[in-house]
């Protein structure tokens, strides 16, 4: 028995020297230590035995399975080690080799010209409000002073989804469902951004463009308010030294009404095509919020006085960048959108 073990032992210890690889030394584990082993079944054999002999062989045959099991797993991590070390020369990283390139992305032309004009507002103390671009026909015309079949709805012929629910055709909506949350809360300063829909489709007009929308309510504003906020607005986004000027209007939610221009930012209001040979740009429409509207919206006209105004701000982007077809903005033509 003794001899059978040394055998064992020695062919074991054979393998684990010529073992030179993870795969054959698992094939060592199981040919030795496995449930079929040759250790395994030597050790299984030991019951025929007297019990000296048993005690005996048996620690012998015991320590030795340990040990081979040690040795094994030792060798194992070595070579797992090795091939680590492998790898990592390998795969050596040259730091010197130049990068691959990637397209840097920009922020669209309007996104930017909102993000300015936004930010002269917010200068001013205003707050951010929103709301939604399928509208009730309620707060798109009717609570607006604007009944079924008044005239002023020609002027923004809109998409219909049924008789109450239209695309809302500026953001003008969202005065009176703020006024509606607020009420009978003063202060009230909020600029509206966000998309409009109307019927129109040329160089100038695009089914789908963005406004800003301005509403301020307390109890003593007035028209100069209006256009000392408006003037400080214009001059920040265009021209530290540009003229201003009120027409009159109508828009059927305020009273009076007015368009404001600012002097031509190509010509200085010498004249020139961009102007018309005018020297004026029209660039919104505001006027004092009308007493019917925010009665719409929950507030006492005898109380509390407020201006609104709304701009198109892909008509303040062309002005802005001199840009002449609107189209442009929605092409996605990256020769066009990198420039800015
Ligand atoms: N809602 C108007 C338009 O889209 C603009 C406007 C807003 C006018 C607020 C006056 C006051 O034409």
């Amino acid at each position: 028995m003794l001899t059978k073990l040394n055998e064992v032992k020695a062919h074991a210890e054979k393998m684990l020297q010529e073992a030179v690889s993870i795969e054959r030394l698992n094939d060592l584990r199981v040919k030795t230590l496995g449930r079929k082993g040759e250790i395994t079944l030597l050790l299984r054999s030991l019951k025929d035995l007297s019990p000296e002999e048993k005690a005996e062989l048996g620690m012998a045959a015991n320590q030795f399975k340990m040990q081979l099991e040690e040795m094994i797993n030792k060798k194992t991590d070595e070579i797992k080690q090795q091939e680590m070390e492998k790898r990592l020369i390998a795969e050596k990283i040259d730091v010197s080799l130049p990068g691959l390139p990637f397209m840097r992305g920009s922020k669209h032309p309007l996104t930017r010209v909102y993000e300015e004009i936004r930010d002269i507002f917010v200068g001013m103390g205003f707050n951010i409000a929103e709301g939604p671009e399928i509208e009730l026909d309620y707060y798109n015309f009717e609570a607006l002073n604007m009944p079924k079949d008044h005239p002023a709805r020609d002027m923004q012929d809109t998409f219909y989804i049924d008789e109450e629910i239209v695309l809302r055709t500026h953001t003008s909506p969202v005065q009176v469902r703020t006024m509606e949350k607020l009420a009978p809360q003063v202060p009230v300063k909020i600029i509206i951004p966000g998309k409009v829909y109307r019927k129109d489709d040329d160089a100038t007009h695009s089914p789908m463009f963005q406004q800003v929308e301005g509403l301020v309510l307390d109890d003593r504003i007035t028209l100069a308010d209006l256009k000392g906020t408006l003037m400080h607005f214009a001059r920040k986004m265009f021209d530290a030294d540009l003229k201003v000027r009120f027409r009159a209007s109508y828009f059927p939610f305020t009273e009076p009404s007015a368009e404001m221009d600012i002097s031509c930012v190509m010509c200085k209001g010498a004249g020139c095509r961009v102007c018309s040979n005018t020297g004026w740009l029209e660039i919104l429409g505001s006027g004092m919020v009308n007493p019917k509207v925010l009665e719409y919206g929950g507030y006492n006209p005898e109380k509390v006085s407020g201006f609104a105004f709304g701009m198109g701000i892909e008509r303040i982007a062309m002005l802005k960048y001199g840009i002449n077809d609107l189209r442009l903005f929605f092409d996605n033509d990256r020769r066009f959108l990198k420039q800015f």
